[in-house]
Protein backbone atom coordinates (compact mmCIF):
# COMPACT_ATOMS: atom_id res chain seq x y z
CA UNK A 1 0.00 0.00 0.00
CA UNK A 2 3.31 2.40 0.06
CA UNK A 3 2.24 3.79 -3.21
CA UNK A 4 -1.74 4.62 -2.76
CA UNK A 5 -1.08 6.39 0.19
CA UNK A 6 1.49 8.32 -1.24
CA UNK A 7 0.97 12.50 -2.43
CA UNK A 8 1.37 13.43 -5.46
CA UNK A 9 2.00 16.50 -6.79
CA UNK A 10 0.12 18.07 -10.07
CA UNK A 11 2.19 20.50 -12.75
CA UNK A 12 0.98 23.32 -10.86
CA UNK A 13 2.35 22.48 -7.72
CA UNK A 14 -0.95 21.32 -6.01
CA UNK A 15 -0.19 18.45 -3.56
CA UNK A 16 -2.79 15.70 -3.38
CA UNK A 17 -2.53 13.92 0.14
CA UNK A 18 -2.77 10.08 -1.60
CA UNK A 19 -3.69 8.46 -4.86
CA UNK A 20 -7.24 7.71 -3.89
CA UNK A 21 -9.84 9.92 -5.58
CA UNK A 22 -13.63 9.88 -5.58
CA UNK A 23 -14.48 10.47 -9.20
CA UNK A 24 -17.89 12.29 -9.84
CA UNK A 25 -21.08 11.14 -9.23
CA UNK A 26 -24.26 13.27 -9.80
CA UNK A 27 -25.82 13.48 -6.36
CA UNK A 28 -29.23 14.78 -7.75
CA UNK A 29 -29.38 16.89 -4.62
CA UNK A 30 -29.84 20.26 -5.46
CA UNK A 31 -33.05 22.19 -5.10
CA UNK A 32 -35.57 22.37 -7.73
CA UNK A 33 -34.41 25.39 -8.66
CA UNK A 34 -31.03 23.92 -8.50
CA UNK A 35 -29.70 25.42 -5.81
CA UNK A 36 -26.77 23.10 -3.53
CA UNK A 37 -28.65 21.84 -0.36
CA UNK A 38 -27.56 21.90 2.99
CA UNK A 39 -27.41 18.26 2.94
CA UNK A 40 -25.48 17.81 -0.04
CA UNK A 41 -22.57 19.92 1.43
CA UNK A 42 -23.18 17.83 4.93
CA UNK A 43 -22.35 14.39 2.55
CA UNK A 44 -19.32 16.09 1.52
CA UNK A 45 -18.48 16.56 4.88
CA UNK A 46 -18.75 13.05 5.42
CA UNK A 47 -16.67 11.85 2.31
CA UNK A 48 -13.93 14.93 3.25
CA UNK A 49 -13.69 13.44 7.15
CA UNK A 50 -12.99 9.73 4.98
CA UNK A 51 -9.11 11.26 3.81
CA UNK A 52 -8.62 10.59 0.29
CA UNK A 53 -6.95 12.93 -1.75
CA UNK A 54 -9.47 14.55 -3.91
CA UNK A 55 -13.27 14.29 -4.08
CA UNK A 56 -14.77 15.55 -7.47
CA UNK A 57 -18.09 16.71 -7.46
CA UNK A 58 -21.24 15.25 -9.51
CA UNK A 59 -21.58 17.01 -12.55
CA UNK A 60 -22.43 21.33 -11.98
CA UNK A 61 -24.34 22.15 -14.94
CA UNK A 62 -22.96 25.54 -16.61
CA UNK A 63 -26.56 26.60 -17.71
CA UNK A 64 -29.60 26.42 -16.17
CA UNK A 65 -31.74 25.57 -19.54
CA UNK A 66 -29.26 22.32 -20.00
CA UNK A 67 -30.10 19.85 -17.11
CA UNK A 68 -29.07 15.78 -17.27
CA UNK A 69 -30.92 15.36 -14.16
CA UNK A 70 -34.10 17.29 -12.87
CA UNK A 71 -31.78 18.15 -9.07
CA UNK A 72 -28.38 18.90 -10.83
CA UNK A 73 -26.66 21.80 -9.46
CA UNK A 74 -25.99 24.72 -11.92
CA UNK A 75 -23.94 27.63 -11.18
CA UNK A 76 -24.02 30.33 -13.76
CA UNK A 77 -24.19 33.19 -11.68
CA UNK A 78 -23.37 34.48 -7.93
CA UNK A 79 -27.01 34.03 -6.73
CA UNK A 80 -25.70 30.75 -4.37
CA UNK A 81 -22.67 31.98 -3.52
CA UNK A 82 -22.87 31.67 0.01
CA UNK A 83 -23.70 28.21 -0.27
CA UNK A 84 -21.41 27.33 -2.74
CA UNK A 85 -18.32 28.81 -0.08
CA UNK A 86 -19.73 26.45 2.72
CA UNK A 87 -19.64 24.12 0.04
CA UNK A 88 -16.21 24.50 -0.57
CA UNK A 89 -15.74 24.82 2.92
CA UNK A 90 -16.98 21.14 3.75
CA UNK A 91 -13.29 19.88 3.00
CA UNK A 92 -11.60 22.53 5.41
CA UNK A 93 -8.91 21.50 7.66
CA UNK A 94 -9.12 17.75 6.40
CA UNK A 95 -6.43 17.73 3.47
CA UNK A 96 -8.91 16.57 0.85
CA UNK A 97 -9.19 18.81 -2.21
CA UNK A 98 -12.47 19.40 -3.49
CA UNK A 99 -12.81 20.13 -7.35
CA UNK A 100 -16.42 20.62 -9.17
CA UNK A 101 -17.15 18.75 -12.63
CA UNK A 102 -18.66 21.07 -15.03
CA UNK A 103 -20.94 20.10 -17.53
CA UNK A 104 -23.45 20.65 -19.77
CA UNK A 105 -25.55 17.82 -21.19
CA UNK A 106 -25.88 18.82 -25.00
CA UNK A 107 -28.36 15.75 -26.28
CA UNK A 108 -28.31 13.92 -23.39
CA UNK A 109 -30.64 15.75 -21.70
CA UNK A 110 -34.24 14.43 -20.86
CA UNK A 111 -37.02 16.00 -22.51
CA UNK A 112 -39.33 16.26 -19.30
CA UNK A 113 -37.18 18.68 -17.63
CA UNK A 114 -35.54 20.69 -20.78
CA UNK A 115 -37.49 23.01 -22.87
CA UNK A 116 -34.93 23.09 -25.42
CA UNK A 117 -32.06 20.32 -26.18
CA UNK A 118 -28.91 21.69 -27.87
CA UNK A 119 -25.91 19.45 -29.82
CA UNK A 120 -23.24 19.95 -32.17
CA UNK A 121 -26.15 18.31 -34.66
CA UNK A 122 -29.28 17.24 -34.92
CA UNK A 123 -29.09 13.67 -34.06
CA UNK A 124 -31.03 11.51 -31.63
CA UNK A 125 -29.85 9.37 -29.22
CA UNK A 126 -30.51 5.70 -29.84
CA UNK A 127 -31.75 3.66 -27.02
CA UNK A 128 -34.47 1.80 -27.98
CA UNK A 129 -37.46 1.32 -25.53
CA UNK A 130 -36.07 4.66 -23.63
CA UNK A 131 -35.32 7.06 -26.89
CA UNK A 132 -38.61 8.70 -26.48
CA UNK A 133 -37.22 10.16 -23.26
CA UNK A 134 -34.89 12.52 -25.37
CA UNK A 135 -35.52 15.19 -28.11
CA UNK A 136 -34.28 15.37 -31.26
CA UNK A 137 -31.21 18.47 -30.90
CA UNK A 138 -31.09 21.57 -32.18
CA UNK A 139 -27.83 22.22 -33.43
CA UNK A 140 -25.80 24.94 -32.21
CA UNK A 141 -25.02 27.82 -34.02
CA UNK A 142 -21.46 29.58 -33.68
CA UNK A 143 -22.57 32.27 -31.20
CA UNK A 144 -24.03 29.45 -28.73
CA UNK A 145 -20.84 27.53 -28.83
CA UNK A 146 -19.16 30.58 -27.94
CA UNK A 147 -21.39 31.16 -25.29
CA UNK A 148 -21.40 27.95 -24.10
CA UNK A 149 -17.16 27.97 -23.90
CA UNK A 150 -17.34 31.21 -22.20
CA UNK A 151 -20.07 29.85 -19.24
CA UNK A 152 -17.46 27.04 -18.57
CA UNK A 153 -15.36 29.64 -17.60
CA UNK A 154 -17.78 31.64 -15.86
CA UNK A 155 -18.25 28.53 -13.87
CA UNK A 156 -14.99 27.58 -13.06
CA UNK A 157 -14.05 31.10 -11.88
CA UNK A 158 -17.06 31.47 -9.30
CA UNK A 159 -16.08 27.98 -8.38
CA UNK A 160 -12.77 28.91 -7.82
CA UNK A 161 -13.47 32.23 -6.16
CA UNK A 162 -16.14 30.01 -3.65
CA UNK A 163 -12.96 28.50 -2.46
CA UNK A 164 -13.17 25.04 -4.69
CA UNK A 165 -9.38 23.85 -4.78
CA UNK A 166 -9.53 22.96 -8.94
CA UNK A 167 -12.16 21.84 -11.22
CA UNK A 168 -13.24 19.32 -13.97
CA UNK A 169 -14.00 19.35 -17.71
CA UNK A 170 -16.68 16.74 -18.47
CA UNK A 171 -15.18 15.63 -21.51
CA UNK A 172 -16.49 11.73 -21.05
CA UNK A 173 -19.61 9.52 -21.06
CA UNK A 174 -21.34 11.14 -24.38
CA UNK A 175 -22.08 14.42 -23.03
CA UNK A 176 -21.83 17.71 -24.96
CA UNK A 177 -17.97 17.98 -24.82
CA UNK A 178 -17.84 14.25 -25.91
CA UNK A 179 -20.31 15.01 -28.38
CA UNK A 180 -18.38 16.94 -30.36
CA UNK A 181 -15.61 14.82 -30.29
CA UNK A 182 -17.80 11.88 -31.76
CA UNK A 183 -18.36 11.88 -35.54
CA UNK A 184 -21.58 9.70 -34.85
CA UNK A 185 -22.64 12.96 -32.90
CA UNK A 186 -21.38 15.49 -34.53
CA UNK A 187 -21.63 15.49 -38.17
CA UNK A 188 -21.05 19.38 -38.68
CA UNK A 189 -19.09 20.89 -41.38
CA UNK A 190 -18.06 23.61 -40.26
CA UNK A 191 -14.56 24.31 -38.20
CA UNK A 192 -16.97 22.26 -35.14
CA UNK A 193 -16.55 19.36 -37.09
CA UNK A 194 -14.93 17.17 -39.70
CA UNK A 195 -11.92 16.01 -39.14
CA UNK A 196 -10.36 15.50 -35.22
CA UNK A 197 -9.18 18.57 -35.22
CA UNK A 198 -12.48 20.36 -35.68
CA UNK A 199 -14.21 18.44 -33.57
CA UNK A 200 -11.74 18.54 -30.46
CA UNK A 201 -11.63 22.04 -31.14
CA UNK A 202 -14.63 22.60 -28.75
CA UNK A 203 -12.95 21.34 -25.58
CA UNK A 204 -9.75 23.19 -26.26
CA UNK A 205 -11.55 26.06 -26.62
CA UNK A 206 -13.29 25.46 -23.72
CA UNK A 207 -9.92 24.74 -21.85
CA UNK A 208 -8.47 27.99 -22.64
CA UNK A 209 -11.14 29.62 -21.40
CA UNK A 210 -11.42 28.37 -18.34
CA UNK A 211 -7.31 28.83 -18.14
CA UNK A 212 -8.33 32.44 -18.79
CA UNK A 213 -10.57 33.11 -15.88
CA UNK A 214 -8.69 31.26 -13.13
CA UNK A 215 -5.05 31.85 -14.00
CA UNK A 216 -1.88 29.76 -14.39
CA UNK A 217 -2.07 28.65 -10.30
CA UNK A 218 -5.28 26.47 -10.48
CA UNK A 219 -5.16 23.14 -11.30
CA UNK A 220 -7.84 22.02 -14.11
CA UNK A 221 -8.41 18.42 -15.37
CA UNK A 222 -10.47 16.56 -17.44
CA UNK A 223 -12.76 13.44 -17.68
CA UNK A 224 -12.60 11.57 -20.96
CA UNK A 225 -13.11 8.62 -22.68
CA UNK A 226 -10.78 5.79 -23.66
CA UNK A 227 -13.66 5.51 -26.38
CA UNK A 228 -16.73 5.80 -27.15
CA UNK A 229 -17.50 1.85 -27.48
CA UNK A 230 -19.61 2.18 -30.31
CA UNK A 231 -18.87 1.66 -34.14
CA UNK A 232 -17.79 4.93 -36.13
CA UNK A 233 -17.76 6.88 -32.92
CA UNK A 234 -14.76 8.44 -31.30
CA UNK A 235 -12.34 6.12 -30.92
CA UNK A 236 -9.25 5.23 -28.80
CA UNK A 237 -5.98 6.51 -31.33
CA UNK A 238 -8.81 9.92 -31.68
CA UNK A 239 -8.81 9.88 -27.68
CA UNK A 240 -4.91 9.79 -27.78
CA UNK A 241 -4.35 12.78 -30.15
CA UNK A 242 -6.44 14.59 -27.70
CA UNK A 243 -4.91 13.86 -24.66
CA UNK A 244 -1.81 14.58 -26.25
CA UNK A 245 -3.15 18.00 -27.31
CA UNK A 246 -4.43 18.76 -24.18
CA UNK A 247 -1.18 17.55 -22.26
CA UNK A 248 0.44 20.42 -24.61
CA UNK A 249 -2.16 22.82 -23.64
CA UNK A 250 -1.29 22.63 -19.76
CA UNK A 251 -4.05 20.24 -18.23
CA UNK A 252 -3.67 18.92 -15.19
CA UNK A 253 -4.80 15.93 -14.35
CA UNK A 254 -6.52 13.79 -17.09
CA UNK A 255 -9.24 11.18 -16.00
CA UNK A 256 -9.50 7.99 -17.90
CA UNK A 257 -13.52 6.65 -18.35
CA UNK A 258 -15.54 5.36 -21.66
CA UNK A 259 -18.78 4.87 -22.62
CA UNK A 260 -22.33 7.13 -23.24
CA UNK A 261 -25.71 6.46 -22.57
CA UNK A 262 -26.13 4.88 -25.49
CA UNK A 263 -23.42 2.32 -24.15
CA UNK A 264 -22.64 2.63 -20.78
CA UNK A 265 -18.70 1.47 -20.74
CA UNK A 266 -18.22 3.68 -17.61
CA UNK A 267 -20.35 1.48 -15.00
CA UNK A 268 -18.93 -1.77 -16.63
CA UNK A 269 -21.88 -2.43 -19.00
CA UNK A 270 -21.27 -5.60 -21.07
CA UNK A 271 -17.49 -5.38 -20.70
CA UNK A 272 -16.21 -8.70 -21.28
CA UNK A 273 -15.61 -11.18 -17.93
CA UNK A 274 -12.20 -10.68 -18.03
CA UNK A 275 -12.28 -6.68 -18.05
CA UNK A 276 -14.85 -6.97 -15.29
CA UNK A 277 -12.52 -9.29 -13.06
CA UNK A 278 -9.63 -7.44 -14.08
CA UNK A 279 -11.54 -4.80 -12.16
CA UNK A 280 -9.99 -1.63 -13.75
CA UNK A 281 -11.95 -1.29 -17.07
CA UNK A 282 -9.93 0.97 -18.84
CA UNK A 283 -6.23 -0.33 -18.11
CA UNK A 284 -4.77 -1.61 -21.48
CA UNK A 285 -6.15 1.97 -22.99
CA UNK A 286 -4.15 3.55 -19.81
CA UNK A 287 -1.14 2.16 -20.86
CA UNK A 288 -1.34 3.37 -23.96
CA UNK A 289 -2.00 7.04 -22.82
CA UNK A 290 1.19 6.80 -20.10
CA UNK A 291 3.58 6.68 -23.51
CA UNK A 292 2.17 9.70 -24.60
CA UNK A 293 1.62 12.04 -22.03
CA UNK A 294 3.88 13.10 -18.51
CA UNK A 295 0.72 14.64 -16.83
CA UNK A 296 -1.22 13.03 -13.80
CA UNK A 297 -3.35 10.04 -14.95
CA UNK A 298 -6.51 9.17 -12.69
CA UNK A 299 -7.86 5.53 -13.98
CA UNK A 300 -11.61 5.21 -12.67
CA UNK A 301 -13.73 2.43 -13.73
CA UNK A 302 -14.10 -0.91 -11.77
CA UNK A 303 -11.57 -0.83 -9.03
CA UNK A 304 -12.62 -2.92 -6.11
CA UNK A 305 -9.72 -4.03 -4.46
CA UNK A 306 -6.33 -2.86 -2.41
CA UNK A 307 -4.17 -5.00 -3.83
CA UNK A 308 -5.67 -4.07 -7.62
CA UNK A 309 -5.59 -0.84 -7.18
CA UNK A 310 -1.58 -1.02 -5.02
CA UNK A 311 -0.45 -3.25 -8.68
CA UNK A 312 -2.26 -0.49 -10.84
CA UNK A 313 0.03 2.17 -9.36
CA UNK A 314 2.98 -0.11 -9.12
CA UNK A 315 2.77 -1.09 -12.92
CA UNK A 316 3.28 2.66 -13.24
CA UNK A 317 0.67 3.18 -15.76
CA UNK A 318 -1.53 5.77 -13.47
CA UNK A 319 -1.03 8.23 -10.82
CA UNK A 320 -4.05 8.38 -8.77
CA UNK A 321 -7.34 5.52 -8.45
CA UNK A 322 -10.75 6.77 -9.12
CA UNK A 323 -13.61 5.27 -7.38
CA UNK A 324 -17.55 6.23 -7.48
CA UNK A 325 -20.02 3.49 -6.32
CA UNK A 326 -17.67 2.15 -3.76
CA UNK A 327 -17.78 5.92 -2.05
CA UNK A 328 -21.75 5.76 -1.52
CA UNK A 329 -21.65 2.45 0.57
CA UNK A 330 -17.99 3.02 2.61
CA UNK A 331 -18.11 6.78 2.71
CA UNK A 332 -14.58 6.75 4.64
CA UNK A 333 -12.83 4.61 2.02
CA UNK A 334 -9.14 5.89 2.18
CA UNK A 335 -9.41 5.50 5.82
CA UNK A 336 -11.27 1.95 5.81
CA UNK A 337 -7.93 1.15 3.07
CA UNK A 338 -4.88 2.94 5.10
CA UNK A 339 -6.08 1.41 8.64
CA UNK A 340 -6.23 -1.83 6.66
CA UNK A 341 -10.01 -2.22 7.51
CA UNK A 342 -10.96 -3.12 4.12
CA UNK A 343 -9.72 -4.83 1.89
CA UNK A 344 -12.24 -4.93 -0.93
CA UNK A 345 -15.56 -3.57 -1.28
CA UNK A 346 -18.46 -4.95 -2.60
CA UNK A 347 -21.03 -3.30 -4.78
CA UNK A 348 -24.37 -4.36 -5.54
CA UNK A 349 -25.95 -4.10 -9.04
CA UNK A 350 -29.76 -3.07 -8.02
CA UNK A 351 -32.72 -4.08 -10.08
CA UNK A 352 -36.12 -3.56 -9.94
CA UNK A 353 -37.22 -6.89 -11.13
CA UNK A 354 -39.10 -5.36 -13.97
CA UNK A 355 -37.33 -6.66 -16.91
CA UNK A 356 -38.41 -3.26 -18.99
CA UNK A 357 -36.99 -1.12 -16.71
CA UNK A 358 -34.06 -3.05 -14.99
CA UNK A 359 -32.68 -3.45 -19.05
CA UNK A 360 -32.82 0.51 -19.47
CA UNK A 361 -30.77 0.60 -16.77
CA UNK A 362 -32.56 3.39 -14.84
CA UNK A 363 -32.39 1.79 -11.31
CA UNK A 364 -28.91 1.70 -10.51
CA UNK A 365 -27.66 5.02 -10.51
CA UNK A 366 -30.27 6.70 -8.77
CA UNK A 367 -29.60 3.70 -6.03
CA UNK A 368 -26.42 4.81 -5.71
CA UNK A 369 -27.92 8.58 -5.50
CA UNK A 370 -30.15 7.68 -3.04
CA UNK A 371 -27.34 6.28 -0.81
CA UNK A 372 -25.61 10.04 -1.25
CA UNK A 373 -28.71 11.16 0.39
CA UNK A 374 -28.70 9.20 2.99
CA UNK A 375 -25.05 10.59 4.16
CA UNK A 376 -26.71 14.10 3.38
CA UNK A 377 -29.25 13.27 6.07
CA UNK A 378 -26.80 11.71 8.88
CA UNK A 379 -27.51 8.19 8.06
CA UNK A 380 -25.54 5.38 6.74
CA UNK A 381 -25.63 3.85 3.77
CA UNK A 382 -27.82 0.98 3.62
CA UNK A 383 -26.54 -2.05 1.43
CA UNK A 384 -30.37 -3.68 1.36
CA UNK A 385 -31.97 -0.34 0.22
CA UNK A 386 -35.56 -1.67 -2.24
CA UNK A 387 -34.32 -0.54 -5.90
CA UNK A 388 -38.39 0.70 -5.48
CA UNK A 389 -37.36 3.59 -3.39
CA UNK A 390 -34.25 4.76 -6.31
CA UNK A 391 -37.37 4.08 -9.07
CA UNK A 392 -39.61 6.20 -7.03
CA UNK A 393 -37.16 8.78 -6.03
CA UNK A 394 -36.61 9.53 -9.79
CA UNK A 395 -40.42 9.47 -10.75
CA UNK A 396 -41.03 12.22 -8.52
CA UNK A 397 -37.75 14.75 -8.99
CA UNK A 398 -39.04 14.64 -12.81
CA UNK A 399 -42.28 14.89 -12.63
CA UNK A 400 -42.15 17.96 -10.23
CA UNK A 401 -39.20 19.52 -12.36
CA UNK A 402 -41.28 18.78 -15.32
CA UNK A 403 -44.23 21.11 -13.64
CA UNK A 404 -41.98 23.62 -12.99
CA UNK A 405 -40.37 23.70 -16.69
CA UNK A 406 -44.11 24.07 -18.01
CA UNK A 407 -45.48 26.52 -15.64
C1 LIG B 1 -24.80 7.52 -9.06
C2 LIG B 1 -23.75 7.78 -10.10
C3 LIG B 1 -23.66 9.02 -10.69
C4 LIG B 1 -22.64 9.31 -11.60
N1 LIG B 1 -22.52 10.58 -12.08
C5 LIG B 1 -21.43 10.92 -12.80
C6 LIG B 1 -21.16 12.27 -13.11
O1 LIG B 1 -21.88 13.20 -12.73
N2 LIG B 1 -20.05 12.52 -13.85
C7 LIG B 1 -19.21 11.54 -14.27
O2 LIG B 1 -18.20 11.84 -14.89
N3 LIG B 1 -19.42 10.26 -13.97
C8 LIG B 1 -20.51 9.91 -13.24
N4 LIG B 1 -20.69 8.62 -12.87
C9 LIG B 1 -19.71 7.61 -13.29
C10 LIG B 1 -18.62 7.45 -12.23
O3 LIG B 1 -17.87 8.61 -12.04
C11 LIG B 1 -17.63 6.32 -12.63
O4 LIG B 1 -17.01 6.68 -13.84
C12 LIG B 1 -18.31 4.96 -12.77
O5 LIG B 1 -19.28 4.76 -11.76
C13 LIG B 1 -17.28 3.84 -12.67
O6 LIG B 1 -16.58 3.87 -11.47
P1 LIG B 1 -16.89 2.81 -10.27
O7 LIG B 1 -16.78 1.44 -10.90
O8 LIG B 1 -15.83 3.06 -9.27
O9 LIG B 1 -18.27 3.08 -9.81
C14 LIG B 1 -21.72 8.29 -12.00
C15 LIG B 1 -21.84 7.02 -11.42
C16 LIG B 1 -22.82 6.76 -10.49
C17 LIG B 1 -22.89 5.39 -9.86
Amino acid sequence: MKLLVSSIKLPNGTILQNRIAKSAMSENMGTLQNAPTRNLIKAYEVWSKGGSGLLITGNVMIDSRALGEPRNVVVEDRSNFKLLQDWAKSCEGTGTHIWPQLNHPGRQAFAAINRKVVAPSAVSLKMGAASGMFKKPTPLSEDAIWDIIIRFGNTAKIMQDAGFTGCQIHGAHGYLVSQFLSPLSNTRKDKWGGTLENRMRFVIEIYREIRAQVGKEYPIGIKINSADFQRGGFTEEESMEVIRILSKEGIDMLEISGGTYEKPAMVGYKQKKTTQEREAYFLDYIEKARKITTKPLMLTGGFRTVTVMEKALVDGNLDIVGLARPFCLYPELAQDIFSKKIEGFVTPLPTLGIKIIDKMGGIELSWYELQIHRLGKGKRPKKQMSGLLAFWFNIKSMFLKSFIKNN
